[in-house]
């Protein structure tokens, strides 16, 4: 029973969120818990106040833990920010006796991840693409093949060092110790793309207050991932810019009154809010606020695009774009999306959850969603690798039965 109980902790730059789940079934998650508190200390995802940002993951923690009934100690947390990089890296290894064995799969794995890393950086993710065996690749499994080579590509994230270490510490202020990193982008891959996505080839883009998060899979395999430090926190602040308004309530105008295609506000479409040093509401015109909002938003997919092309995978993607964050609930984003990106859009939230789900019905909580899908993941084997591929927390593992083996 305790085991399928999975716990994970989305901290991003506008919210922070804690959920604890029940693993039912492979496919179904029921929410027990939920904790949202508004975030505090954290900036394009990074954290950069300890203090402020331990108490708001601590107020969450609290939340989900109230609401469920349940206390917890460990979690999977998502990791953002961008002191983030990732690189695709190959290696091969000779296959001792002519069938392949957990000790030929752990070298070619150590030979993979043996990338030179500056001292204050760390590897966080280490997502293995399918093997070759004697050229022959698209191997999932390759235990038990008859081979005498062997090779192995993977996409590889690292993260400055001290920045995950900060984050650490404050969830450790709530009593929480952390199981697992997972790239944000990794995390709503999981939430809102399909397997036929992830085959044919499509981009992930959530986003969030603070950051835009993306990733690429092809072949049902992650092959880039990046934070771009842009998101709807830029668009509220150019709103607030240009019509004089407070912070919060250029926040409050963009969601009630946003859009992102000027052409679809008529010229007589108007609101009131109130500016600095005004004592009464001020009119305002709703096809200019869709002009600031369009012109901002439109160098966000730029950016996009400018990252999918020094991937070298722009034309890899024929599913084209899945977008989510709490951004994408923006009127008109998909369409200013499709155009600018030259691709499909989609429109995502999480699906296939129950339980109390009320709260994260809403394309702002893919990620949080994801990090269970991530954590069910994890608790699955297959033939003792991990059912996802991310050999990084499973090397020790591999490690000590590739020891026994020897002689
Ligand atoms: N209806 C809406 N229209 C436009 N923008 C919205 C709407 N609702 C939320 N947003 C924006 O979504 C952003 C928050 O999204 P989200 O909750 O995904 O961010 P986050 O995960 O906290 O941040 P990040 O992932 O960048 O660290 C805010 O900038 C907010 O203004
Ligand atoms: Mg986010």
């Amino acid at each position: 029973m305790e085991k399928s109980i999975v716990v994970a902790i989305d901290v991003g730059t506008t919210k922070i969120c804690t959920l604890i789940a029940q693993i039912e079934s492979e496919e179904n998650i029921r929410i027990l818990g939920v904790g949202i508190e508004p975030s505090q200390g954290i900036r394009k995802g990074t954290v950069v106040d300890i203090p402020l940002a331990a108490n708001a993951i601590a107020k969450s923690v609290k939340k989900a833990e109230r609401t469920s009934g349940l206390e917890i100690t460990n979690a999977i947390v998502s990791v953002a920010g961008t002191h983030i990089s990732s690189i695709n890296n190959k290696a091969t290894a000779g296959v001792v006796g002519g069938v392949i064995d957990q000790y030929d799969i752990a070298r070619v794995i150590e030979g993979v991840r043996a990338i030179p890393i500056p001292h204050n950086r760390i590897i966080i993710h280490l997502l293995q693409r399918t093997f070759s065996v004697d050229g022959v690749d698209g191997i999932r499994s390759p235990l038990g093949m008859y081979g005498s080579r062997l090779d192995v590509e993977a996409h590889i994230i690292t993260s400055s060092a001290s920045s995950v270490e900060n984050l650490r510490q404050c969830i450790m202020t709530a009593e929480i110790d952390v199981n697992q990193w997972v790239l944000n982008p990794l995390a709503d891959g999981e939430a809102v793309l399909t397997d036929i996505e992830k085959q044919m080839g499509v981009l992930v883009c959530d986003i969030g207050g603070g950051t835009t998060d993306l990733a690429i899979y092809i072949n049902g395999d992650v092959w880039h991932s990046n934070i771009l430090p842009v998101g709807g926190s830029h668009i509220s602040n150019d709103i607030a810019q240009a019509f004089h308004l407070p912070l919060a309530q250029a926040e409050e105008v963009k969601k009630i009154h946003g859009h992102a295609l000027p052409d679809y506000i008529g010229e007589e479409e108007y609101f009131y809010s109130r500016t600095f040093g005004r004592e009464e509401a001020a009119k305002f015109s709703r096809k200019e606020l869709a002009k600031i909002i369009k012109m901002r938003t439109e160098e966000i997919f730029q950016l996009v695009m400018q990252e999918v092309k020094r991937s070298g995978y722009d034309n890899l993607l024929p599913a084209g774009m899945v977008l989510t964050g709490g951004s994408s609930l923006l009127p008109g984003i998909d369409q200013l999306a499709s155009s600018e990106l030259k691709m499909p859009v989609r429109l995502a939230k999480p699906e296939n959850i129950t339980g109390m789900i009320d709260q994260l019905d809403s394309p702002a909580y893919s990620t949080s969603v994801g990090l269970l899908y991530w954590a069910l993941m994890m608790q699955e084997t297959v033939e003792g690798q991990p059912k996802k591929k991310d050999m990084q927390d499973t090397m020790d593992k591999i490690k000590k039965f590739a020891r026994y083996l020897l002689p």
